[in-house]
């Protein structure tokens, strides 16, 4: 595996790569690697002759307030589970690389980035479609790939690449889950003990939320208000939201039919936890 720090070295690596016919698939991630993005990684490896990884802490999807200072920075553990899993080119870059002094130049999704974590997270997706843009530029890959667990930021950098006309095609994956259901998350690691063993409500009623409406339900209020009140009485999460949209463009939904994705957002203490599950119906 080889790591690379900077921008034009890799885009050589890359050049002679494509040079001999090889295809290029990509993993952007902010470290902290877990089985989530192991999956991810897997799927790369699967269905192209090259992987990259990336690894850069954004600090522009990070609001003021947000955990950018305390986001787990564990790079020696890091570059060895990305060496097992098979990475070919660990693209580790400083913030000065990315964003040098007096940067300017910012992607900005309209509209479907206001909804859901975008309430509470302003600027959040801006800092997103800004580093997935950039780091497609630079590495040029055929595929890219993310994770169904940020199901928002999935749809919004498909929608950007589609209108800007980004020559990559971006693959969703399943969400990966702890045996208890607990979906895989850098932050799982903040929850005290007594939160770690509350935090399963959420799967569990999404889980209950997609048999529901399985069998027949249509309306959204009724999911919403089970989820909720499952929460509430089996945990001390406090709810950011729960809602019902379509999972092709996140409209909010008013009768339950096509591509539903039931998401949600719950804080424990100061860790935010977010979850999702797709039905068709
Ligand atoms: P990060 O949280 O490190 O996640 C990197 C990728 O792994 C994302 O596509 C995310 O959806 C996926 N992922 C995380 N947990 C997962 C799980 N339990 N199952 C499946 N996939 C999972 O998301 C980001 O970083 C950043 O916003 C980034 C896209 C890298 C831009 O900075």
């Amino acid at each position: 595996m080889r790591v690379v720090k900077s921008i034009q070295p890799l885009r050589q690596l890359i050049k002679q790569a494509k040079q001999k016919g090889k295809t290029i698939g990509f993993v952007p991630t902010m470290g902290a690697l877990h089985e989530g993005h192991a999956s991810l990684l897997k799927k790369s490896r699967k269905e192209n002759d090259i992987s990259i990884l990336s690894i850069f802490i954004n600090p522009t999807q990070f609001g003021p307030h947000e955990d950018l200072n305390k986001y787990p920075r564990e790079f020696n553990h890091d570059r060895r589970l990305a060496e097992q899993g098979g990475v070919d080119i660990l693209f580790y870059p400083s913030a000065k690389t990315i964003y040098p002094r007096e940067y300017l130049t910012y992607i900005e999704v309209n509209g479907i980035t206001n909804l859901l974590c975008g309430c509470t997270r302003p600027g959040h997706f801006k800092g997103v479609t800004t580093i997935v843009g950039k780091l497609i530029n630079i590495i040029n890959p055929d595929c890219m790939y993310v994770g169904q667990k940020d199901a928002q930021q999935a749809v919004v950098i498909k929608k950007m690449v589609s209108d800007l006309n980004f020559d990559v095609d971006v693959k969703v994956c399943p969400i990966i889950r702890e045996p208890d259901g607990l979906a895989m998350s850098s932050r799982n690691r903040y929850l005290s003990p007594q939160q770690r063993r509350e935090a399963p409500i959420l799967s569990q009623s999404l889980k209950k939320a997609k048999k529901i409406i399985s069998s027949g339900e249509r309306n959204p209020q009724k999911i919403i208000r089970l989820i909720t009140s499952n929460i509430k009485q089996n945990s001390t999460g406090m709810i950011e939201y729960i809602e019902c949209v379509n999972a092709d463009t996140l409209t909010p939904l008013k009768i339950l039919t096509g591509n539903i994705l039931v998401a949600l957002a719950v804080k424990f203490g100061s860790t935010r936890l977010i979850d999702n599950m797709v039905v068709r119906s």
